[in-house]
Parts: C-alpha cells; sequence; structure tokens
C-alpha cells in the first residue's frame, strides 16, 4: 500500500522506482492513493492510466477525488479506482472492489473520516453493511482510511480488527512509525506518508506554507518541486483466513 501520490513529482518517483519496489517486495497486489497525482490536486484520466501502467492493481483516493471533473467518468465506468464508500448516495464511482489477481481475489475498501472534515455518511457503519458480502468471496480485505486524526483512525483499525487483513490510513501525508499488527492479526498504520517530494510540507512548496502560516491569509498551496520519494507499507499475510503476518514501512 502506497501512500498519496502528490503531484508530478510524486508520478516521477514511482516511474523511476515502483516496478524494481514491486520486485524486491515481491508485492503480489499494488494499492496506491493516487487523489492527489494531479499537479497536488485531484487526479486527471492520464494519471490514472499512468499508475496502472506502472504498476497500480487498484487506485485509492480521498476527499480530492471530486477536483477534476474529467475523472467522473472513469469512476464511474471502472472499479480499479475508488471514491471514499461513505459519500452519500446517489454518488458516482465505486467505494469497494474485488480484484482477482493469479489465484487470489483482494477486496479493496475505501473510506474517509469525518473529524475535521466533511460530515459524510459514517465510515464505520458503511463498511459493516459491505463487509459481510465481501467475506463471503474472499478474506484478503484491504482498507484505505482517508482520515484527518489519528484517533480516527485508530479506532477504526480497532473497529475492524480481525475482520479486514489491513488498515491503511491516507491524507495526513506524513508516515506515521506506529505500524503494527492488532490483537486479532489485522495489520495496522496511521498514516502511509506521501509520494511526493521529500522537503515540502506534506507536499507543498515551503516558502509558500510559511507565508500562509505568517499571513492568515488564504492562500492556495502550491505543490513542491525537487527529489521525491515514495512511502508506505508491505503487508504479508497468509490467504486462508486473511490474516496478517507482518507490516513494514518503507521510504524508499
Ligand atoms: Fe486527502
Amino acid at each position: 500500500m502506497i501512500g498519496d501520490v502528490s503531484g508530478s513529482a510524486g508520478m516521477g518517483a514511482l516511474f523511476v522506482g515502483l516496478s524494481a519496489l514491486i520486485k524486491e517486495e515481491k508485492a503480489d497486489f499494488v494499492i496506491i492513493n493516487g487523489e492527489n497525482a494531479a499537479g497536488g490536486f485531484g487526479i486527471a484520466e492520464s494519471d490514472y492510466r499512468q499508475l496502472k501502467a506502472m504498476g497500480a492493481d487498484v487506485i485509492t483516493s480521498g476527499n480530492h477525488i471530486w477536483q477534476k471533473e474529467e475523472i467522473y467518468p472513469v469512476l464511474s465506468s471502472n472499479d480499479d479506482i475508488l471514491r471514499p464508500l461513505n459519500y452519500p448516495e446517489p454518488c458516482i464511482g465505486h467505494g469497494w472492489t474485488i480484484r482477482r489477481k493469479g489465484q487470489l481475489d483482494y477486496a479493496v475498501i475505501n473510506a474517509q473520516g469525518r473529524m475535521q472534515m466533511a460530515p459524510i455518511d459514517d465510515p464505520m457503519r458503511r463498511i459493516e453493511q459491505v463487509l459481510r458480502e465481501i467475506r463471503k468471496k474472499t478474506p484478503l480485505i484491504f482498507v484505505d482510511f482517508h482520515a484527518e486524526t489519528a484517533e480516527e483512525k485508530e479506532a477504526m483499525a480497532f473497529f475492524l480488527d480481525g475482520r479486514v487483513t489491513a488498515v491503511a490510513g491516507t491524507h495526513t501525508h506524513v508516515q506515521t512509525a506506529d505500524e503494527r499488527i492488532l490483537p486479532q492479526k489485522t495489520a495496522y498504520i496511521t498514516d502511509l506518508g506521501i509520494t511526493g517530494v521529500t522537503d515540502a510540507v506534506i507536499g507543498s512548496d515551503p516558502q509558500k506554507s510559511i507565508e500562509r502560516q505568517l499571513t492568515q491569509l488564504p492562500m492556495k498551496s502550491e505543490v513542491a518541486s525537487g527529489p521525491a520519494h515514495i512511502q508506505g507499507v508491505v503487508i504479508e499475510a497468509e490467504t486462508a483466513a486473511g490474516r496478517a503476518i507482518s507490516i513494514k514501512r518503507f521510504t524508499k
């Protein structure tokens, strides 16, 4: 699972490093949060196609998925790119998917938090509604929970412990060092981090961010440029019951 791709620097880091990373880690299935791939805000159809071509099996997202309208028809007609499950119905696109690869079925659920974010539907109850159906088909279930607070993400992880393979937080763009296996064998990390510029403020140009802090004016942030890295986790799981065996954090 790879953290939020931020602009062309993030896309460039994947172009240079993703295939080697997949080989090195023997990754069977790759999930990438791509909601900020297009210049730091939203995802364009070309980003979706490039991420797929570079090795993403499923692309997840969050609040910025609605930024570029050109992606709406892509969301409607493909289920390997997800928008958060708990946007109020009716809503275009898919919030979860099951993809067959090799001999295995991989389920991916994308949900979004509500603390310090838009008051959309309850992510716990919405996941609960689809989980029974998903578990009938596969025990390998990966959740990208796109949320602001560690409290909401940890609560979600314990809520799903033993019922999904992994819960990985996204959205805050700062990789946390709390990756672990929960008591009922669900892998967890509060935030996967960023796939983007290393010397940046959550992906943005530091000078602009400083100016914003100093002036408190509603300035638009600008995506940073410079050397970039890929951040995320590698999760190892047993396939019979979908229990996580290990979770390893990386910056490449
Ligand atoms: Fe976000």
